[in-house]
């Protein structure tokens, strides 16, 4: 798969030569330089593929996260939908992109706009069909790009059967699938315990006069893991879709899927959050070790059909992350690492840190930087004056490291939060519950971008959630024209990253400690590139020693910039939030 897509990936190398990008911002005045040799890069270099393909295909492979509500509205309701995506696979194969992960498209009542299913083995008809599921998972697959689908382990709609059933009764046949207790004392609910989206965990069903247990909404109740029926029932769900061609799961949520039997209160920390409730220290609902038991019986299912698991793990540090992969890597193959989107700043040191972390844990990292919880990465980053420069550099760091990548569509445009600023306009419910302080994930969620025309190019109705002013720069029609655009460098990026067998599997080797340049080699036999960011937004040079990567006096090649690197007396600059990826040689 890596290989097939590699091939196709080098059709769109047009990207990065023949649009003569490269070359024409590395001009003859940076060719002859004192100690570096910076010239631009030779013409036949391109096209190799790792040797031996050691990787499985997830290890190679660009992710991409579509939330089909935002992504294209083939039937102009205003909502994406899955014959959308179907008809934009020749733009993500163009991309470089080598699977979809697509969140929640499972009949649903919206509440978490499908994070709360009703149905696990079924589309919404807001999206589509079943049939037209399978059309795009054939098409996707003639296009080199396999399907992921999103799978909501800890909970599920308050209207499913499941639920429906278990509800009806004390003694219901499903009552023990979800968690019901007797309230503490008559009015009190059975614990402490407090739903992330800002209320209790506990909601009182007056029928049976019992409590159940949701961490997030109370449409959304949590399953009872515990019972072997519900571990067995949602195995099979995987096998369901396994079977229809799926490639593997996002799984949603995993840190939550057990809580303390015995109901222990949490522990009381200092201060309030961001509905005025007490914090608390979530010890007894959270990251219990069974969650362990239940990853390693998901991947014993995914092993039978070649699919990869990757994990919404927000671990407190790369211990916790490390641990998701099993002791005997029989867990989860790619937990998301996703430390980095809570950096304040960008420090390189910070990153550097990081990065010797992760590859000292000794696994094969998955990186991420924005997704459709959190604000965008183009907005959290941005400093208002060099927006596309510091998206370009987050862009080159996370997706020339050695791991796996997930981006988030509209990423590659330089797609911003577009908030709501009144309160009656917000859909997502934390965000009318929390307001102010809680705006909600509407801003990150926006229509995709596909043109400066009406709604961006999304639909012809009115979209569900309002397209930014900034869409008449930042959309793929015209990013495609010009070949300075974040798109343009999305895709030579990662024409790069498919076809260098350093980017592919070469080791990561820190370079110096700068505190504003970041610096890397990968390295792959006798193929090295270096990956130089400046993560001011200043000038910056400094000593370009590559020696412990096994180069004295290095040349260097450039393959992308975004910038006028300079070498002066062995020393690299770079302008703000400048880029360099050469290609080093002796
Ligand atoms: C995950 C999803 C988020 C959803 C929540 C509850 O965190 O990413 O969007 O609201 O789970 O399912």
């Amino acid at each position: 798969m890596a290989g097939e897509h590699g091939r196709s990936v080098a059709n769109n190398e047009i990207g990065v030569r023949k649009e003569g990008y490269v070359s024409r911002r590395i001009g003859a005045a940076v060719l002859a330089l004192l100690g570096l040799l910076l010239a631009a890069l030779p013409a036949q270099t391109q096209t190799k593929s790792a040797e031996g393909d050691k990787h499985a295909w997830w290890q190679d492979a660009v992710f991409y996260e579509v939330y089909p509500r935002s992504f294209a509205d083939s039937n102009n309701n205003g909502i994406g939908d899955l014959n959308g995506i179907t008809s934009k696979l020749d733009y993500l194969q163009q991309l470089g992109v080598n699977a979809i992960w697509i969140t929640p498209c499972f009949p649903s009542p919206q509440v978490d706009f499908g994070y709360d299913v009703s149905d696990y083995e079924s589309i919404d008809p807001m999206y589509g069909t079943l049939a037209d599921f399978d059309k795009l998972v054939t098409e996707a697959k003639k296009h080199g790009i396999r399907v992921i689908l999103d799978f909501v382990v800890n909970h599920t709609s308050d209207q499913h059967k499941w639920f429906i059933n278990s509800k009806s009764s004390k003694t219901a046949e499903k009552r023990d699938w979800y968690i019901w207790r007797d309230g503490k004392a008559p009015g009190q609910p059975p614990n402490n315990w407090l739903s992330t989206f800002g209320t209790t965990a506990w909601a009182l069903d007056p029928k049976t006069n019992q409590y159940y247990y949701h961490y997030f909404y109370p449409q959304q109740p949590d399953l009872n893991w515990r019972n072997p029926a519900v571990e067995k029932a949602m195995l099979d769900v995987t096998r369901f879709w396994y079977k229809r061609g799926v490639a593997g799961f996002r799984l949603d949520a995993v840190d939550t899927l057990y809580e303390d039997p015995n109901l222990t209160d949490d522990p009381v920390l200092a201060g309030t959050d961001k509905f005025g409730r007490p914090n608390l220290d979530e010890k007894f609902n959270k990251k219990l070790p069974e969650v362990h038991d239940a990853m390693k019986k998901l991947r014993s299912v995914a092993d039978e059909y070649g699919a990869v698991l990757i994990g919404e793990t927000w671990t407190a540090n790369v211990g916790e992350l490390r641990d998701y992969y099993g002791t005997k890597n029989d867990e989860l193959q790619m937990p998301m690492d996703l430390l980095m989107t809570g950096f304040k700043g960008l420090h390189a040191d910070e990153y550097r840190k990081h990065i010797a972390a992760v590859n000292a844990a000794g696994h094969w990292p998955t990186y991420v930087i924005t997704n459709h919880d959190i604000v965008r990465s183009y907005t959290r980053y941005g400093d208002g004056t060099h927006n596309d420069d510091i998206a370009k550099m987050m862009a080159a760091l996370y997706l020339t490291l050695r791991g796996s990548a997930i981006m988030y569509y509209g990423e590659e445009l330089g797609m911003e939060n577009n908030d709501p600023t009144r309160k009656e306009d917000v859909q997502d419910p934390i965000g009318r519950l929390g307001w102010p302080l809680e705006i909600g994930r509407d801003g990150e969620r926006t229509p995709m971008q596909w043109s400066n025309g009406a709604n961006g190019g999304f639909s012809k109705a009115k979209p569900w959630l309002p397209v930014p002013p900034s869409a008449k720069t930042h959309n793929v029609e015209n990013e495609m024209q010009d070949p300075n655009s974040m798109l343009s460098f999305y895709r030579q990026l990662l024409a790069l990253r498919h076809n260098e067998p350093a980017l592919l599997d070469g080791d990561y080797i820190a370079i110096g400690n700068d505190p504003n340049l970041f610096m890397y080699v990968r390295k792959y036999n006798d193929d090295a590139i270096l990956v130089a960011l400046n993560m001011s937004g200043t000038a910056q040079s400094a000593k370009m020693d590559l020696s412990s990567a096994g180069f004295a006096a290095p040349r260097l090649s450039v393959l992308l910039t975004n910038t006028k690197p300079s070498g002066t007396g062995g020393e690299l600059g770079l302008g703000p939030y400048g880029v360099l990826i050469a290609k080093v040689s002796k």
